[in-house]
């Protein structure tokens, strides 16, 4: 017989991770409890819930889930995936540094340019496909290696295995927001990442109906100050917010596996058709990053890809968008990750804070689309796309 512990694989977790049915009613959807307040049986006694700025019972069960889901550490859960950066780049003080990769969210750049910067907190970009790269733009004040991977919008692909050996060399930790890849395929600590970031807004909430942010860490001391900040700034995630992801993220890997079918069949699609310069997919052959993709990424490639028009002018742009929409199940929106397909702007959205030409150096030229892709029927989706190609 066969005595060794058998461990559950990520979809069983996705499911039963954190969770068990409710022991007074044999409950098996998680108990949402949205008391603020918590009655306190003794006088001078602490009690496990006081107020639930500070704690609350349904945000444990989420924040229990998610480090279960990461491979291990202690998440902390905000409002939104920007107020979790916030939180954890407030712990750090005036005259310390973050050096990131080349491209990352706008939000994120407006956050560090546009804020931060202002209280003391610098940061730096650089090229993060070269051990040189990341080394020669190390300050003696760099605090943290942030890294976002895949990129949005361009979908580098970040080695988190090269990061990890320069962040071991120098002893400057690392961070990874994993907002694009979720656990289900890339699980950062194992590859010796210190903290994940994850915006629950997109893949890991999945339909469209919550703004969430995480911290997951493995640093016992920065745990203590991310919860210091969650109960002094007050951004949390309320208990709704966590009972929908609680429900939402059981299925993530069942809507990762046919996004990132899908986004393959369109990157496909799209990489034949002479309106469209080029095509971002990790998991098209072309891309710089597939190799990389292909052994961080163990699932599939997600369902985010962007794309260049030959065509630059606006009106041909707005005619193509307006044509997609209309002839295929497509929304034009911000944001993605939703059942929904996406298509997006990030001159005009994601990435509108960016200064045009650092937004064009990053290569987010003027006809630069991003692509979400949803559940729908893929057909209808490359449907769409093919009139609003046909109509420039
Ligand atoms: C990579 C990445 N990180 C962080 C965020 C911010 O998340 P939220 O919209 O939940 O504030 C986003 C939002 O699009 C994102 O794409």
């Amino acid at each position: 017989m066969n005595t060794t512990k058998h461990s559950p694989g990520f979809s069983t977790l996705l499911v039963h991770a954190g969770e068990a049915p409710d022991e007074a009613t044999g409950a098996i959807a998680p108990v949402l409890v949205r008391s603020k307040t918590f009655a306190q049986a003794t006088f001078g006694v602490e009690a496990t819930y006081q107020y639930s700025r500070g704690k609350h019972p349904t945000r444990d069960k989420l924040e229990e889930k998610l480090a279960i889901l990461e491979g291990g550490g202690k998440a902390v859960l905000f409002g939104s995936g920007l107020a979790a950066e916030t939180a954890f780049l407030l712990t750090l003080s005036p005259g310390d540094h973050v050096l990131c990769c080349e491209e990352v969210y706008g939000g994120t750049f407006r956050l560090l340019d546009g804020l931060l910067h202002r209280f003391g907190i610098t940061a730096s970009y650089a090229n993060f496909s070269s051990e040189a790269g990341i080394r020669e733009s190390i300050l003696t004040n760099t605090k943290w290696l942030w890294v976002e991977t895949p990129t949005n919008p361009s979908l580098h692909v970040i080695d988190l295995a090269l990061v990890a050996k320069v962040s071991r060399e120098t002893a400057i930790p690392f961070v990874v927001d994993g907002t694009f890849a979720p656990p289900c395929t890339t699980r950062p600590f194992e590859y010796g990442v210190h903290t994940v970031i994850h915006s629950l807004s997109k893949y890991i909430a999945g339909h469209n109906d919550i703004l969430g942010g995480a911290v997951v860490t493995k640093d016992a001391s920065l745990y203590e100050r991310l919860v210091f900040m969650l109960k002094t700034m007050g951004a949390v995630l309320s208990p709704d917010e966590c009972y929908r992801v609680l429900q939402g993220v059981k299925t993530l890997q069942i809507r990762w596996n046919q996004v990132s079918e899908s986004a393959m069949r369109v990157a496909k699609f799209l990489s034949e058709s002479h309106t469209v310069k080029r095509v971002l997919y990790p998991g098209l052959p072309s891309h710089p990053g597939h190799m990389v993709a292909k052994r961080q990424m163990r699932h599939g490639y997600g369902g985010v890809l962007s794309f260049e028009l030959t065509e630059t002018r606006l009106e041909k742009l707005k005619t193509f968008v307006d044509f997609a929409r209309k002839e295929g199940p497509i929304v034009y929106a911000e944001s993605l990750a939703s059942p929904e397909t996406i298509l997006a702007y990030p001159p005009l959205m994601s990435h509108k804070s960016l200064p045009s030409d650092v937004r064009r150096s990053l290569g987010i030229g003027d006809s630069f689309f991003r692509l979400s892709l949803g559940f729908e029927d893929v057909s209808d989706i490359i449907a769409g796309l093919s009139r609003g190609l046909a109509a420039i």
